[in-house]
Formats: C-alpha cells, structure tokens, sequence
C-alpha cells in the first residue's frame, strides 16, 4: 500500500475510535474499525484492523480497478482451452499467480485471441490473493488522457504517478494506433515501465504485436518487459478468433436445426 494511502487509514481509524463510530455497522469491533485492548496502563491500544475494514478496504480496490464489470465474465473457469496453445497459455498464466516474485506477464496476439480475457483473470486472482490494488488501463486512453490535458509539472506527476506506483498495472493494448509521430508517447510508456522495472512491481502486459515488433517499436521497453517476464509470455500464433469462431459454431448450430426442420 502507498505510504499516503497508510497514514489515511490510519488516520481513519483513530477517528472512528474517538468518535465511537456506528455501534450496529459491525458486531465485533463495534464499528470501530480496529481491534482494541487495554495495555497494562489500563489504556486502549490498537491491535490491528477490524475484519470489517479489511473486508471494506477489499471491495474497494475491485472497485477502483476498471475491472469490476469484466471479472465474473473472464475467469479462467469460462476459459474454453481448446488447443495445446491455449492450455499452455492458460496454464502459464496460473503459475504467474501463484509465483508471489513473478513480475511481467506479457500476452501477445491478435485480435480475438483471449488475451484480455486471461489477463482479467489473472488480476482477478492477484486480487482476490494478495489484496493489493489493481490498476487496468487500455492503452489509447492512458495516451489519450495524458495528450487531453494541459498539465502542469506537479499535475502531470500525479497522473502519471498513478500508474508508476500502483502494486499492480494491467495495460491493454499496448502501443495500439501509436501515433509514430508523437514521441512523448513513448515516453511516457517508457517513464511508467521504467519505474515499475526499477521497484519490480507487477505489470500485465497485453499487445496485438509480438515480441519482435514490440522490439522495433521500442528497443529499450520491450528489453525491459521481457527481461522481466521471464518464463510469462505467450504468443497467440495459432489461436483462432474466438469471436470468429463463436459466431461460426452457433451459425452451423442454426444451420443444422434448420436442415432438420425443413427435412
Ligand atoms: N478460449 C476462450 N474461451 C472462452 N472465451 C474466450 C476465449 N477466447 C476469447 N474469449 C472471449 O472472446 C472475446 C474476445 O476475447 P479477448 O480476450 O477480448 O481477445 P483479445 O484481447 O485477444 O483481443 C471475449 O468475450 C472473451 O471472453
Ligand atoms: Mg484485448
Ligand atoms: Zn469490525
């Protein structure tokens, strides 16, 4: 957690414990807040958050994340493994998970793959067991956002400070319709990688372009993100469309109750 992030809570907490807080929110800290005890001065000191904080503070980074809508849709549950590929892809992406020191997954492919679909539910899972915050942003609008304001130093710091500090980064489509021209797109990829390259914070990386182009668009991000990925990054080679080949399957499926029916 960001250390401001901290002395909130804390601060918080001690508010809600002078002021009593709501008796009825919760049975056991009594709406407190925290776990309480009396030391041997006979004074109260706090022993740690309540549950109900903990519980409180767990909803709102799903919230805060961009991903709340997508996570009961893309799980690794619905994932349809139909291929080597994809249980490879799905496999992978599970060990990234569960290994608390992996840094960079990067998934990479085109369109209609299941790239975004599996890295949700990688945040999902990240979420669920580390409970610590997730940021997802697609790509053009972090661009978008940065190029739309006049920002002052200090302002463009806090905005891009965002991305550079959070515990996890997910970026979709990254260097989607790059405009080449605009170098302080760039940039601002390679100030937000960099940093999180040099604290060794979680980012999850996906991209319609393979490891060679990313390379050729920028020599130094895509060193840095495969460095870091290590054994976590997959390339869709062979994946179909799944969206392709979802409305294929349900026209051969209307088709075929169709030739029953006239038959
Ligand atoms: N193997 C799969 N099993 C189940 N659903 C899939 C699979 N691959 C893709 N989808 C679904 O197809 C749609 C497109 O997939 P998505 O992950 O957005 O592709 P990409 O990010 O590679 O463009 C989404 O609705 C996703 O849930
Ligand atoms: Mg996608
Ligand atoms: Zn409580």
């Amino acid at each position: 957690m960001v250390l401001s992030n901290v002395s909130r809570l804390l601060e918080d907490l001690k508010r809600n414990l002078k002021e009593g807080a709501n008796s009825s929110d919760c049975p056991i800290c009594n709406g407190k807040r925290v776990i309480t005890k009396r030391n041997s001065l006979g004074l109260l000191e706090i022993v740690g958050p309540c549950d109900c904080t903990k519980q409180e503070y767990y909803k709102k980074i799903i919230e805060s994340s961009g991903l709340k809508e997508k996570f009961e849709e893309c799980t690794f549950e619905n994932f349809n493994a139909y291929s080597d590929e994809l249980i490879f892809a799905k496999s992978m992406c599970k060990s990234f998970v569960s290994d608390s020191l992996a840094k960079n997954l990067l998934l990479l492919g085109k369109s209609g793959t299941g790239k975004t679909h599996l890295a949700t539910a990688v945040c999902e899972k990240l979420l669920n067991i580390y409970k610590k915050p997730i940021l997802y942003v697609r790509y053009r609008e972090l661009v978008q956002r940065l190029k739309g304001l006049t920002l002052s130093l200090e302002e463009r710091e806090k905005f891009i400070g965002k991305y550079k500090n959070i515990s996890n980064l997910y970026i979709d489509d990254l260097f989607k319709n790059m405009d080449k021209r605009y170098e302080t797109e760039k940039q601002l990829v390679f100030e937000i990688l960099d940093y999180r390259y040099s604290k060794r914070l979680k980012t999850i990386i996906t991209s319609e372009y393979n490891l060679k182009e990313l390379l050729s668009i920028d020599e130094a991000i895509a060193g840095r993100l495969g460095e870091r990925a290590k054994g976590y990054i997959m390339v869709f080679d062979n994946v179909k469309n799944y969206r392709a080949k979802r409305i294929k399957e349900d026209m051969s499926k209307r088709y075929k109750s169709f030739s029953k029916g006239s038959g």
